[in-house]
């Protein structure tokens, strides 16, 4: 019995549908003939069919990445030489975390991940807020020999100074007011696996020195004791700031940059990737939905013009956010009112809001960019439907069942044309008032009752 569980485990970390079945075959074989069941047999047997769920996960994952990229890529502007890379990593099982996009200055960065993982060289990721960096110090995890081991994240910009090098390095008790106990820091919690120090350039100084000797020594010493820990820890680190330029002004280690940055991976910011957008938006799009357990929203071709040319400061997270919050918002359709408001263009829609949210100096975004012709006919005609309706119930005063009538169409269907725009019959009764503009968050909650 314990003999086939660990077979099991020891399976190899390769992962193939033909592989995952085996596994749940014999995962299936243990339970049915096993007469008998110990704690520590179901323990294992549940840690399985975690790790099994993992992995399912990541295939299917893979799969839709491969898919999704396929979808959003018209052949005639296929790049060749994108796919290509994008299906070598794949076929090497790289793991992805989630990773998404194929722009080349990305799968570069992937490549170097790949390269970078299964070593224990010290990675240094920069890249502007929200570009994908712990993302990226996940894969490199991941992809390593200590991927079943942990992953610390240290924010060190987050810990008050005084209670930095406790928390990294741990503390024996009495070392300071408040160190009631001994305690472990994050280094020893990531032992044999890797640690994640975001945003290290707001590590001080005092803590640079120390985490200089870690990466010399490979031991720590808790803040109080004489005594050194050997630690066996990865070191990725990740910063929004340029270390080069702060240790220039004396406010990094020059000698720690260069440990660190062993291995450098700068993750572009959105706006110079723009080509990624519609991917993103399609897999956020259906990420959310996914979520909110809707069907995908869709864009109106002012929305998608806008979001295909907005400047995104916020980057990836940003889109993400969006994304989001359209799906949550907005009923079939999606508009840009349903754009936080800061972020909304001066005047939707218009050439120069678009303009004005693009990067100076960059290259306006050309037609063929935007959509395809049948996506700008779908959506034109999305406008017109809209349009047509909105007309309509301002004749009939808000009665669906009379502009059902009138338009000859099938009362129901007309209702479910309604729900598609996001339009509410009574925000027509009234004649008088205009239209409320609605934010959409109680849309298409309404079975209205005409008569
Ligand atoms: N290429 C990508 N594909 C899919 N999701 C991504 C990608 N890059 C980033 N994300 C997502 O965007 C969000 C922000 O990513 P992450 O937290 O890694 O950014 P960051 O660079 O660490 O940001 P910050 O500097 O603000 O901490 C996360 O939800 C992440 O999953
Ligand atoms: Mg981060």
């Amino acid at each position: 019995m314990m003999k086939i569980l660990d077979q099991i485990e020891e399976a190899s970390p390769a992962i193939s549908y033909a592989g995952l079945i085996e596994r749940i075959e014999i995962l299936r074989s243990t339970l049915r003939w096993s007469s008998r069941l110990e704690r520590a047999d179901i323990d294992k047997l549940l840690r399985q069919a975690t790790s099994l769920r993992d992995e399912v996960m990541q295939l299917s994952h893979k799969e839709r990445f491969v898919q999704a990229a396929v979808a959003a890529e018209p052949e005639e502007r296929a790049d060749q030489s994108r796919g290509a890379r994008r299906k070598a990593l794949l076929e090497r099982s790289f793991i992805f975390e989630g990773t998404f996009g194929d722009n080349p200055r990305l799968l570069e960065s992937l490549e170097i991940a790949e390269k970078a993982a299964p070593t224990d060289l010290p990675v240094l990721i920069d890249g502007e807020s929200g570009t994908g960096k712990e993302l990226m110090a996940k894969v490199i995890h991941a992809n390593g020999s200590r991927s079943d081991k942990p992953f610390i994240s240290v924010n060190c910009g987050a810990i008050p100074e005084n209670l930095l090098e406790s928390e990294l390095f741990g503390h024996r008790k009495g070392a300071f007011t408040g160190a009631s106990n001994d305690r472990k820091g994050k280094f020893e919690s990531a032992h044999t696996g890797t640690i994640f120090l975001d945003e290290i350039g707001e590590l001080p100084l005092a803590g640079q020195v120390k985490l200089l000797r870690v990466l010399e020594a490979h031991e720590i010493q808790r803040v109080g004791s004489d005594e050194t820990i050997a630690v066996d820890t990865r070191i990725v680190a990740a910063t929004n700031r340029n270390l080069r330029q702060l240790s220039e002004e004396g406010k990094f280690r020059e000698d720690l940059f260069y440990r660190l940055s062993v291995i450098h991976v700068t993750l572009p910011p959105l706006r110079e990737r723009r080509d990624e957008i519609p991917l993103l938006i399609a897999w956020f799009g259906d990420e959310a939905a996914g979520t909110l357990k809707r069907r995908p929203v869709r864009l109106t071709p002012r929305l998608r013009d806008f979001l295909l040319n907005y400047a995104y400061p916020g980057n990836i997270r940003e889109l993400r956010n969006v994304m989001y919050r359209v799906s949550c918002l907005a009923g079939d359709m999606a508009d840009v009112d349903h754009l936080p408001v800061d972020m909304r263009p001066a005047a939707p829609g218009s050439a120069a809001a678009a303009a004005n949210a693009a990067t100076p100096g960059q290259q306006p975004i050309s037609v063929a960019n935007l959509m395809s012709l049948s996506d700008a006919k779908r959506a034109a005609s999305d406008d017109a439907e809209k349009a047509f309706l909105e007309r309509g119930l301002r004749e009939v005063s808000g009665t669906v069942a009379e502009l059902a009538r009138r338009i000859d169409m099938n009362r129901s269907h007309l209702q479910m044309l309604l729900k598609k725009h996001g339009l509410h019959s009574k925000d027509f009764r009234n004649r008088n008032m205009p239209p409320t503009s609605r934010n959409g968050a109680d849309e298409g909650d309404e079975e209205e009752s005409e008569s």
